[in-house]
């Protein structure tokens, strides 16, 4: 992020000693982006970080992944996954590349406590109530909310009583993009949210306990420490580097008299993707408008939508429904279901009530072998007037 945080007790100058009352020193964490060379935080532990008592294998993370073959547009439906476990446990992965792994996450259930080492997680959350712990402080998540969790950040989830959500897990750091931020970092007026959306941790999170356990994913699978000391520790930090929390709802739509392409409502970056939001907003209004999408290619790109809220104008009749997925891959021309495009023209100037999140891939997506199970037959045939 950024934006420039300090939270809770921190030394007067960085790297400097600081000490407890009586005499003791801190130990200070840096979490640094791209080694030592970009963004960071500097984080202030009661105890050293690094006191590891146990350490084992907790099994390998090899989901199995099937090539998009022969090319299929996909259609998968969320609300067909059962709630359970929790948001380590309960991840019902979709599909994937090398860059990112999209999984619909349930939880009813706390998570074990646990860290990301291989990508930052994006959530996106669709259902219920939530209660982010982290080193860096709490925060609070319901619907409509994405929640960032840098590479590396010690957390835990606990469901209030339940959560249902998106999770991205990007090999690469998210990113606000650059073209809203000024040369020094600030959201720029003509972004279309701002610092003040952002819900960051409100103050240090400190917990005792010994012998506390912590589940770490990377590439090869998951790995279980056993810390000496409960590792919500940190008095203070201060930095660039952190969680937040911003509600979609908070995004100002960008609208026009024509039609805006979806890069006017991109709310996050990584390597080889973009996030974009599709909010309740003024379709576009000149009388000659054609405020519906236009038949797209996707030359570059795999694109994955989730219908969060809404009736879905553009596709009514494709069975897309609240908290389907699609995913129309690079290959496939797609656009309005059949008959929608005569009925649009009657919208120029009215609004549309839709909420949903896209994900474009630079890089074409894999699919899990598991998402079959709510997966609708027949997508394919959805823009065909004439059954097939
Ligand atoms: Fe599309």
């Amino acid at each position: 992020m950024p934006s420039f945080m300090k939270v809770g007790d921190v030394p007067r100058k960085r790297f400097s000693q600081f000490r407890r009352e009586d005499g003791s020193l801190y130990s200070t964490e840096v979490m640094g982006l791209e080694g030592f060379s970009s963004d960071f935080s500097l984080l202030h532990h009661r105890h050293a970080p690094s006191s590891i008592v146990a350490c084992e294998s907790v099994g390998s993370a090899q989901a199995e992944l099937i090539d998009n073959h022969p090319l299929l547009p996909r259609l998968w439906h969320t609300g067909r996954i059962e709630t359970a476990g929790d948001t380590v446990s309960g991840r019902f992965m979709l599909c994937a590349n090398a860059d990112v792994v999209a999984s619909f996450v349930t939880a009813s259930a706390p998570s074990p406590l646990y860290r990301n080492a291989a990508a930052d997680e994006l959530f996106f959350v669709h259902e219920g109530q939530a209660r982010l712990e982290t080193i860096f402080g709490t925060l609070q998540a319901g619907p409509g909310d994405y929640v960032l969790l840098p590479k590396g950040v010690t957390h835990r989830w606990l469901p209030a009583p339940s959560l249902r959500a998106l999770v991205f897990e990007t090999s690469g750091h998210v990113k606000v993009p650059s073209r809203y931020l000024s040369a020094h970092g600030q959201f720029l007026q003509t972004a279309p949210f701002s610092e003040l959306d952002l819900r960051v941790p409100s103050g240090p999170l400190l917990m005792d306990g010994e012998g506390v356990d912590v589940l770490v994913r990377t590439a090869a699978g998951l790995t279980r420490y056993t810390f000496e000391r409960h590792p919500f520790d940190v008095v203070g930090w201060f930095g660039c580097n952190y969680p937040f929390a911003f509600n979609i709802a908070d995004f100002s739509p960008i609208t026009g008299s024509f039609h805006r392409p979806p890069p006017v409502h991109q709310v996050f970056e990584a390597p080889n993707m973009v996030f974009c939001n599709f909010v309740p907003r003024m379709l576009d209004y000149d009388s000659r408008a054609m405020p519906i999408p236009s038949f797209h290619s996707n030359v570059d790109s795999d694109e994955f939508i989730f219908y969060a809220e809404g009736n879905f104008f553009s596709r009514r009749g494709s069975g897309i429904e609240r908290g389907s997925v699609s995913l129309h891959p690079a290959g496939h021309v797609h656009g309005p279901h059949p008959g929608s495009t005569d009925k649009a023209a009657e919208r120029v100037g009215q609004r549309t009530e839709e909420v949903a999140i896209m994900l474009d891939t630079f890089r074409p997506l894999r699919l899990a072998s598991r998402a079959a199970s709510v997966e609708q037959a027949g997508y394919l045939h959805s823009w065909t007037a004439r059954a097939v």
